[in-house]
This record gives structure tokens, sequence and C-alpha cells, in this order.
């Protein structure tokens, strides 16, 4: 199975700390941000990564990060010319990457523990599907999708930033898919904001029935607001204090 790392968009919403900068590039606590999910697909057993980026800051990253040897890993890079084409368009990116095999996608701003390996190794023995992973959270609903899921933990519905969310799940920004996702990802209409969602892209999969969600623990999407990159910063610093990460 491969791994594609998103790191583009242009990061409006924590300006003027990127006017210059690429937000995966900026400190959480004692590494930059693109390490965590780096070290997330490597700890899942992933040898193979391609890093998807804006044509201005794609170099800062093989700066950084070369050609992955520092985290046991071959890296490659893409550049996604809109940088605000969508998470969907970015993925497209990794078609011939991937060819004809699974893919694991974590968005670049994604803090989590949670050790993604036994999920990845289930998934690559399925025919077919999508796994996506959603989080608990008790405010800000509206600025992430949000996940339905019935009492069998199956998922009803998936809504992008919805006015009125019908659950307190929200969809992090880890998502694993088949090798049709390219496919369905060339059907997709660009969304109001102008952008090819994720959010519609995994409704393909909940249609044909084979969308499935694992809930997690802790998760922090550090890109949101200046907030949630602080409160980044102080649970990671806390939680490598206390051994935990
Ligand atoms: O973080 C989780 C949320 O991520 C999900 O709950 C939402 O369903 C999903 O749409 C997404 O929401 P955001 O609006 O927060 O996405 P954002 O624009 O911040 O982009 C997320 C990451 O993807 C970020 O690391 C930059 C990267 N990205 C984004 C876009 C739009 C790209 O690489 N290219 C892009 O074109």
């Amino acid at each position: 199975m491969k791994g594609v790392i998103l790191a583009g968009g242009l990061a409006t919403r924590i300006r003027p700390l990127t006017l210059v900068t690429n937000k995966h590039l900026l400190p959480i606590y004692n590494k930059p941000m693109i390490y965590y999910p780096l070290e997330a697909l490597r700890d899942a057993g992933i040898k193979e990564v391609l890093l998807t980026s804006s044509p201005d800051h794609s170099g800062h990253f093989a700066n950084l990060l070369g050609a992955g040897e520092d985290f046991g890993l071959k890296l490659y890079y893409a550049v996604q010319k809109n940088p605000k084409g969508g998470i969907s368009d970015a993925i497209l990116l990794a078609e011939e990457f991937c060819k004809n095999e699974k893919v694991a996608v974590v968005l670049g701003d994604n803090i989590f523990k949670f050790n993604l390996k036994s999920i990845v190794e289930e998934f690559d023995k399925k025919e077919k599907g999508s796994v996506v992973f959603g989080v608990k959270m008790s405010s800000d609903l509206n600025q992430y999708g949000v996940i339905e899921l019935d009492n069998q933990e199956n998922v009803v519905s998936i809504v992008e930033k919805p006015e009125n969310p019908k659950s307190n799940i929200v969809q992090t920004g880890i998502y694993m898919y088949d090798s049709r996702v390219f496919d369905f990802i060339k059907q997709l209409e660009p969304s109001r904001r102008g952008e090819l969602e994720v959010t519609d892209l995994n409704n393909f999969y909940l249609k044909e029935g084979t969308l499935s969600c694992k809930v997690i623990d802790w998760w922090i999407d550090a890109g949101t607001s200046f907030d949630e990159l602080l409160r980044a910063n102080n649970l990671v610093a806390e939680k490598v204090k206390q051994g935990e990460l």
C-alpha cells in the first residue's frame, strides 16, 4: 500500500504565519508539523510516500526531507498547480504513483498518536472500499466534515462543514482508498468553495456501501486556527514529556 501526504493549500486562516512559509513547516513543539504525518505513515508500515505541495513550497520540503532516508522510507514529490484545488484534486496527483495499489492519505497538518498499522494490514486484504477516521469533538464542528454513525457504527452520512451537525464526530484527515479512487475523483465537480472535496469523494464509497469508519482517541488539525495550532503545540509538549510521543 502506498502513502500520500498533502501539504498544499494557502493556510489563510493562520496568516501572517504562512505568508512566506508553508503551514506544514511550522513547528509543533520540537518538530516541523510535516514530521508527524510522515512518521505516522512510516509507523503504519508504509514504505513509499508521495508528498504533494504548492509550486512555491515544494522545494522547501525537498530541502528538509530529501529522499526520505532519515525516516526509513522512500519519499517522492508532486506539485499541485492550484494550491486550493481541493483535497481530492491533490490526491489525484498520486494516480501514476499508486498504479493499482491501495493508498493511505494523511493531511499534512494532522497530529495524532493512533497507530494505523493494524488497519492498514486489514484494509490491504480487502477487495475494495474506503476507511475514514472520526474523532469526538465538543465544539467548532462546523469547521470540519461531520460523520453520522448508526448504533452499529455504520456510516449514515458525512457532511462537509454543516450548519447543523448531526453528530459530534468529526472526519479527520486520515483516509484509506482502493485503487478506484482516481476514477471516482475524475467524476467530482468543484464545491461551492471551488474545491474538489474529500467529503464528496467519501460519499461515493458511502453510496456504494463500502465505506467504514474507525473512531480514534485524540487528533488535532493544527491548521484550523491559531488556537488549534497552540493547542497542538501544548498537547504534543505534554505527551513528549510524559513519554507518550
Ligand atoms: O482536518 C480535517 C478536515 O480537513 C475534515 O474534517 C474536512 O472534511 C476536510 O474537508 C478538511 O477540511 P479543511 O477545510 O480544514 O481542509 P484544509 O483546506 O485546511 O486542507 C486540509 C489539508 O489539505 C491541509 O493540510 C492542506 C491540504 N490541502 C488542501 C487543499 C484545499 C492541499 O494539499 N491542497 C488543497 O488544494
